[in-house]
């Protein structure tokens, strides 16, 4: 039987009180919590995620009131961004408290730190106690979950779930060092360069692929269904790259909007993503149209590309990765 939500919640932070693992929604994807001053729970996360000792981990907390056990220094800079954009899918990049085990940073004298909007995600660690460590939830490499079946396509019932909407943005944080001189955006996510820019008045940087000062984690490959995944460009036609695979008899998915949904051959496995018109539509099902895929088996997914302004930027970010 399935517990109602303060049940599910007080359930979860009995779990994460006993050293153990939690999925929670939060708005950008699901999460998968432990307790971030349990080196040992950490440890869990890593194992079942099959995560590189090197990529560390975003803490989230609840109130603004658990900041001071997490950091050494708030920058003025860092005060604007969470005055901002916090609650929110900002995700800011601050030096380092002692009392942050090693292991959820990978070593680094710097912590990763969200407030999420998401009331659950809210109510379940205020109810710990404590922040939490939270990766997404799948394995390292694989696509994010943004609902709780995706969860169980991938973990079984190996992990209590408290069971919330799909996630309502559907793709991962913004990550931002603005400990530089000039900040840098080391994930892109909703919050856009854009609106960084125009919060701190100065030139904000979005680190490329060969960059130094890369979250460590953005050099693994990255949101991958288990098909091919070959990006459109736009412009070109992706009726006939669908054709041409069907003739060589591949079982074809098609990930695209719905302007190109309804113009599609049966022949071929579609994905609707919602209307091009309403980028939060596409950014909130992309994922799911990932592991769609994979439990259809396709041999070959063909993407369509979207505009590289705004969210869009987010949206190409992660089916260029999904296609390496
Ligand atoms: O939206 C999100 O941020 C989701 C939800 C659950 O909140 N979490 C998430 O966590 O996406 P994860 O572990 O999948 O991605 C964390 C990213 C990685 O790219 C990692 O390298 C980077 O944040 N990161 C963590 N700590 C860092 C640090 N100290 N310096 C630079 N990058 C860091
Ligand atoms: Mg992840």
């Amino acid at each position: 039987m399935q517990l109602d939500l303060e049940d599910q919640i007080l359930e979860a932070s009995k779990i994460i009180q006993k050293g153990g693992l939690v999925a929670f929604p939060t708005e950008t994807v699901y999460g998968l919590g432990a307790n971030a001053f349990d080196p040992e729970a950490i440890a869990k996360i890593f194992k079942l995620k099959n995560r590189p000792a090197d990529n560390p981990l975003i803490v989230h907390i609840s109130s603004l009131e658990m900041l001071p056990k997490l950091v050494n220094n708030i920058s003025e800079t860092n005060q604007k961004l969470i005055d901002n954009f916090w609650p929110g899918p900002l995700a800011i990049v601050f030096p380092k408290s002692q009392l942050v085990p090693d292991i959820v940073t990978a070593g680094l004298n710097t912590v990763v730190i969200r407030f999420p909007n998401n009331p659950i995600a809210q109510q379940l660690i205020a109810k710990c106690g404590a922040p939490l460590a939270a990766p997404s939830v799948n394995p390292s490499g694989k696509p994010s979950s943004t609902n709780p079946q995706h969860i169980r396509d991938y973990f079984e019932n190996q992990i209590f779930v408290v069971e919330g909407e799909p996630s309502e943005i559907g793709l991962e944080s913004t990550v931002i060092n603005a400990l530089e001189p000039t900040p840098i955006i080391l994930r892109q996510g909703a919050i856009t360069q854009e609106q960084i820019k125009e919060v701190l008045g100065k030139e904000v940087e979005v680190a490329q692929k060969q960059t130094k000062v890369q979250s460590p984690g953005m050099k693994y490959r990255h949101y991958a269904p288990e098909a091919k995944l070959e990006l459109i460009p736009l412009g070109e036609n992706i009726l006939d790259k669908i054709e041409l695979y069907i003739k060589q008899n591949l079982k074809v998915g098609a990930l695209v909007s719905s302007e190109i949904y309804n113009t599609l051959p049966n022949a071929v496995i579609a994905f609707d993503l919602g209307s091009k018109e309403n980028y939060k539509d596409i950014s909130a099902n992309l994922y799911a149209g990932l592991h769609y895929f994979d439990s259809q088996k396709v041999d070959i997914i063909l993407s369509e590309s979207f505009q590289h302004q705004g969210l869009g930027l987010a949206i190409m970010d992660r089916l260029q990765r999904a296609a390496e």
